[in-house]
C-alpha cells in the first residue's frame, strides 16, 4: 500500500527542543492547555463531523468530551478538530456526491496535523465511509465512534421509525392523508438527534466499522441519547492510545478477510445496499478490489438472520438485546475469519468467547435467527448480465419473493422529472408485471447516484392494490426503503451502459437466484440504437474534479487518484 509523507507525529513535534517544539508548545499555551498536558503522549486528534447542518451528527460534540477523558486517562493529549459533515436529507444533489470530498478533508487533516493517531466521530450515512476512507489513506492509527440511532417515537399506537415516512408520503401522493395527519406525522418522525433508527445505511456502516476493527465491539446499536454511548466514547479514547503504542494501523485492519466478514454481516443483517459501494471504496484505499463475482458468491452463501426494520418487524433495540453485531458474528462464525482484529486489539474470536460467557447464547430470539434456521437463504444479491455487465445489487430481504424471478416489459423514465411528470398519468402503458426503469441518475449522471431508484408505484396500480413492482436503476435507494429494486446498474446510462439503450416495451429478465439481469434484445439491435454520446455539460470547481475522476460502482465510486493502486496521471502533468 502506498504511504504518503505525513507530518511528524504530535508527540515528536511537541517534545522537540528546537524551534518546531518551541512554536508548537507556545501555540498550545495560547489555548490555555496546562504545561503538564502539553507533555502528554500520544497526541490524539478527534476528527469530528458535528454540525447543526447534520442533525444526525448533532450529538457528537458532547461525545468528544468523553473521548478526551479516555485519552487523558490513558496518558495522551486529545485535540478536537472539525471537518465537513454530510447530511443525508440536507445535501443536494446527493450526499454521495460529496463523500470523496469529505474523505480528502479527513485524510489531509490527519496527515498534515501534528497528531499521532485519530478518533473519528461520524454517524449519518456517508460520514462513516468518508472517514474510514480518509483514515486508511492517511495511515495513522484510527478508532471510530458513531453517533448512535435517534429515539423511536410512539405515534398512533405504533413505534414509529424513519421507514414509516415512505408509505406515508406515498399515501399523501394518492390523496389519502389529511393535513392534520401530515402535520402530526412531521411532529413525531424525528424526535431527537442521532442516526436513522432502523437498519439503514448509518447503522449498517456502524456495523461495518465494528467488524473491520475501527469501532469498539458492541458500539453500533446503543441509542444516541443512551449514557452508555459516553462510556463507549471514553473507552475509545483509551483504545486509541493503546493502538498507538502497539502501532496498529488501518492497513493492518483492512484485509480481504475482514472485508469478507463485513460484507457477510451486512447480508445477514439485511443491511443497506449502499454498504456494497462503500466497502469497495474502503478496499480500494487499502490496495484491494472486491470483484462482482466474489461479492456474488459471498452474498449467495450468507443467509438473512436479522428481522429488523425495514427488512423485518423488530427494532434496533431488539437486535441489541440479542447481542448486537458480536452476536451476529457469533452466529455467522462458520462463514467468517474470526482471527481478524476488533478495535480493542483482541481477535474477534476472543471478543465473541468473552461476550458469550457474559450474556449466554441469544440467537433464536425474534430479532436474530440462528444460522441453522435462518429467516431466508440470502439477504442481498449481486447480479450481472447483459443489462448490468459490471454488476447491480438487490436487497433480497426487502424485496417481494414472488418478484425475484420475473420477466416483464420496460417502462422507461429518463430522470426524476420524467417520473414526476408521467408516473401517475392514467394513460401510462403500464401494468403490474411491467418493469419500471429509471436511468440517467448514476454516479456521473445524478451526479452521486441520488437515492431515488425506488420509483413510486403508478397511482392507478396502487389504487388497485399493487404494492411492489420490479424497478431497475443506475441510482441508489435509501437503506430505510424496501421493494424489489435493482440498484447501482453499472456501467450507468450516461457513460454508455446498456441501461441507456433500453426502450419502452423491451423485455427484461430478472433471476435473483441465478444472479442475473438481462435485456432480451439482440446485440445487433442494441448496436443500432447507439448514437454518438453528447459532450458532457461544462463543469467547474469540485464538479470538474468529480466528472473527470469518479469511478463506477464496481470501483466504489471513488476518485481514481485516491485509490491505493493509482499510478499517477503522468500523461497530463499540471502546468
Ligand atoms: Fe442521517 Fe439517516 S438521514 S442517518
Ligand atoms: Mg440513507
Amino acid at each position: 500500500m502506498s504511504q504518503k509523507n505525513v507530518a511528524r507525529g504530535g508527540g515528536a513535534l511537541f517534545a522537540d527542543p528546537g524551534p518546531d517544539g518551541f512554536l508548537h508548545r507556545s501555540f498550545l499555551r495560547g489555548e490555555g492547555i496546562p504545561p503538564e498536558d502539553r507533555t502528554r503522549r500520544p497526541v490524539v486528534g478527534i476528527c469530528s463531523s458535528w454540525s447543526e447542518l447534520n442533525p444526525c451528527n448533532a450529538g457528537l460534540r458532547t461525545l468528544a468530551e468523553s473521548v478526551k477523558r479516555g485519552v487523558a486517562a490513558a496518558g495522551g493529549l486529545a485535540l478536537e478538530f472539525p471537518t465537513i459533515s454530510l447530511s443525508e436529507p440536507f445535501t443536494r444533489p446527493s450526499s454521495m456526491y460529496l463523500r470523496n470530498l469529505m474523505s480528502v478533508d479527513v485524510e489531509e487533516m490527519i496527515s498534515s496535523s501534528p497528531i499521532d493517531a485519530v478518533v473519528l466521530l461520524g454517524g449519518c450515512d456517508k460520514t462513516v465511509p468518508a472517514q474510514l476512507m480518509g483514515a486508511i489513506s492517511a495511515g495513522k492509527p484510527a478508532v471510530l465512534v458513531t453517533a448512535g440511532p435517534r429515539p423511536v417515537s410512539c405515534w398512533r399506537g405504533r413505534a414509529t421509525t424513519i421507514d414509516d415516512a415512505w408509505p406515508l408520503i406515498e399515501r399523501r401522493r394518492l390523496g389519502e392523508v389529511s393535513d392534520e395527519e401530515w402535520r402530526e406525522a412531521e411532529e413525531n418522525l424525528v424526535t431527537g438527534v442521532g442516526t436513522c433508527n432502523v437498519l439503514g445505511t448509518a447503522t449498517t456502516m456502524a456495523a461495518v466499522a465494528e467488524v473491520l476493527g475501527f469501532a469498539p465491539p458492541g458500539s453500533a446499536l446503543p441509542p444516541a441519547a443512551d449514557p452508555r454511548r459516553h462510556a463507549i466514547a471514553e473507552r475509545a479514547g483509551e483504545m486509541i492510545v493503546a493502538a498507538y503504542h502497539e502501532d496498529r494501523r488501518p492497513s493492518d485492519l483492512v484485509t480481504l478477510a475482514s472485508l469478507e466478514n463485513a460484507f457477510r454481516v451486512v447480508c445477514a443483517l439485511g443491511g443497506s445496499t449502499n454498504a456494497v459501494v462503500h466497502l469497495e471504496a474502503i478496499a480500494g484505499r487499502a490496495g484491494l478490489h472486491l470483484e462482482a463475482s466474489t461479492l456474488r458468491a459471498w452474498a449467495a452463501t450468507t443467509p438473512l438472520l436479522a428481522a429488523v426494520r425495514p427488512s423485518g418487524e423488530h427494532l434496533l433495540s431488539d437486535l441489541e438485546v440479542a447481542g448486537g453485531v458480536p452476536a451476529v458474528m457469533r452466529e455467522l462464525a462458520p462463514l467468517l475469519d474470526l482471527g481478524t482484529q476488533a478495535a480493542d486489539g483482541r481477535s474477534w474470536q476472543t471478543v465473541i468467547d468473552a461476550e458469550e460467557q457474559q450474556t449466554g447464547a441469544s440467537a433464536g430470539s425474534g430479532a436474530l435467527a440462528s444460522l441453522d434456521s435462518p429467516l431466508a437463504p440470502a439477504g442481498m444479491a449481486v447480479l450481472t448480465g447483459s443489462l448490468a455487465p459490471d454488476g447491480a445489487v438487490v436487497k433480497v430481504s426487502a424485496a417481494s419473493q414472488r418478484l425475484l424471478r420475473h420477466r416483464g416489459r420496460a417502462v422507461v423514465f429518463d430522470g426524476i422529472e420524467d417520473v414526476n411528470a408521467r408516473i401517475d398519468d392514467p394513460d401510462l402503458p403500464v401494468d403490474a408485471d411491467s418493469i419500471l426503469v429509471l436511468r440517467g441518475l448514476g454516479v456521473r449522471g445524478g451526479p452521486g447516484m441520488p437515492e431515488v431508484a425506488h420509483v413510486p408505484i403508478p397511482a392507478k396500480l396502487a389504487r388497485e392494490g399493487v404494492t411492489d413492482m420490479v424497478r431497475v436503476s443506475d441510482a441508489r435507494m435509501s437503506g430505510t426503503s424496501s421493494g424489489t429494486v435493482v440498484l447501482h446498474v453499472a456501467p450507468e446510462a450516461v457513460v454508455g451502459g446498456p441501461l441507456g439503450l433500453v426502450r419502452d416495451g423491451d423485455v427484461i429478465v430478472l433471476d435473483v437466484e441465478a444472479g442475473t439481469i438481462d435485456l432480451d434484445v439482440t446485440p445487433e439491435e442494441l448496436a443500432s440504437r447507439r448514437t454518438a454520446t453528447p459532450p458532457p455539460p461544462p463543469a467547474r470547481g469540485y464538479d470538474w474534479i468529480y466528472q473527470r475522476h469518479v469511478l463506477q460502482p464496481d470501483r466504489g465510486c471513488d476518485f481514481d487518484f485516491l485509490r491505493a493502486d493509482f499510478e499517477g496521471d503522468v500523461a497530463s502533468p499540471v502546468t
